[in-house]
């Protein structure tokens, strides 16, 4: 008889036969950066997660540096918004001073900057807005600015999330011409219009303030055109292509890791570390394990890279092991 069971009777065995793992170096924490100072605000619907002032962020970057993670991806809180988002590509503004702090006071961290506006736009859309839609061409040229003042300030990798069409030749162009040609590009390929957002929208300030993305996010009905997204950015010559959210879009994971010689990122996002939160808060799901879980399905379904705001906490029960 076909005996599964044989290989599953004891732990020993059933690690020598485990085929996915999940490891500290999988792992990019994502840090909310506030402009002002002695700010460390909790944010209501992601426990745990806090925007801090630049003043107030070594103690996190410690903890980061201890537990041996080896990124983080910065996502900027300006004190000013304005119709283009223009602090994103100002050289003092919050994400730029904050690459160059982390920069020197934790050279091996490996700092990821999020390319994007709506957190800058007092429309929270993400890119110039024309005709009640965001323009994609001249969203583009605001990019490219944006892109090469976060490299001059020292990013190591930029994450554009914009979802424009041509970003990803774009920003290489940029870099390229502005003598960055060895910076990498992770590219949010496939991001559909989710509800998942809700809430980072609360965290970094940009929902937006009349209709939706979903003229530049993806239709979550659809695979294909995530196929067709991912080709586009591979063609453009992104570095590493992220599917987000995580959890409802393995499918497209796997799609990924199956077409594409190139690494692979998801991203499990806020409302997926929200749900969990809030379900161990009322005792309904053992944390941990849901936790580990979750993470290691995206794993198996083939990612290679997780930004994941249980970074931490995943690092913790890894050294305990
Ligand atoms: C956009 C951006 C978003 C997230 C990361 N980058 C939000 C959005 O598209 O509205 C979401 C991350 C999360 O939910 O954890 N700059």
């Amino acid at each position: 008889m076909n005996r599964t069971r044989r290989l599953r009777k004891t732990d020993s065995i059933r690690r020598l036969v485990r085929e996915n793992k999940l490891t500290i170096d999988d792992l990019i924490y994502p840090l909310f950066i506030e402009e002002g100072k002695d700010i460390e605000t909790e944010i209501v619907s992601m426990p745990g997660i806090k925007r801090f002032s630049l003043d107030r962020i070594s103690k996190e970057l410690d903890e980061v540096v201890e537990l041996n993670i080896p990124a983080v991806l910065l996502f900027g809180i300006p004190s000013h918004k304005d119709e283009i988002g223009a602090e994103t590509w100002d050289d003092e503004g919050i994400i730029q001073r904050s690459i160059r702090y982390i920069k020197k006071h934790y050279p091996d961290l490996y700092v990821i900057t999020d390319v994007c506006f709506c957190e800058y736009t007092s429309h929270g859309h993400c890119g110039v807005i024309y005709d009640n839609d965001v323009d994609n061409d001249a969203t583009l040229q605001n990019m490219a600015k944006q892109v090469i003042s976060h490299a001059k300030a020292g990013s190591d990798m930029v994450a554009p999330s914009a979802m424009m069409d041509g970003m990803i030749e774009t920003i290489r162009g940029a870099l390229d011409t502005a003598g960055f040609p060895m910076i990498p590009i992770m590219s949010y390929a496939v991001k559909y219009s989710s509800a998942f957002y809700g809430p980072f929208r609360d965290a970094a300030d940009s929902a937006p303030t009349f209709g939706d993305r979903r003229t530049y996010q993806m239709d979550p009905s659809n695979r294909s055109e995530g196929m067709r997204e991912a080709i586009y950015d591979d063609q453009e010559g992104a570095d590493i292509l992220m599917v987000k959210p995580a959890l409802s879009y393995l499918d497209i994971v796997r799609d990924l890791k199956n077409n594409f010689e190139k690494p692979i990122a998801c991203y499990n996002v806020s409302g997926e570390y929200a749900m969990i939160k809030a379900a161990a808060e009322k005792g309904w799901i053992d944390e941990e394990r849901v936790m580990m879980e979750s993470l290691l399905s995206m794993k198996r379904a083939g990612a290679d890279i997780i930004i994941t705001y249980f970074a931490k906490e995943v690092a913790k029960v890894l050294l305990k092991k």
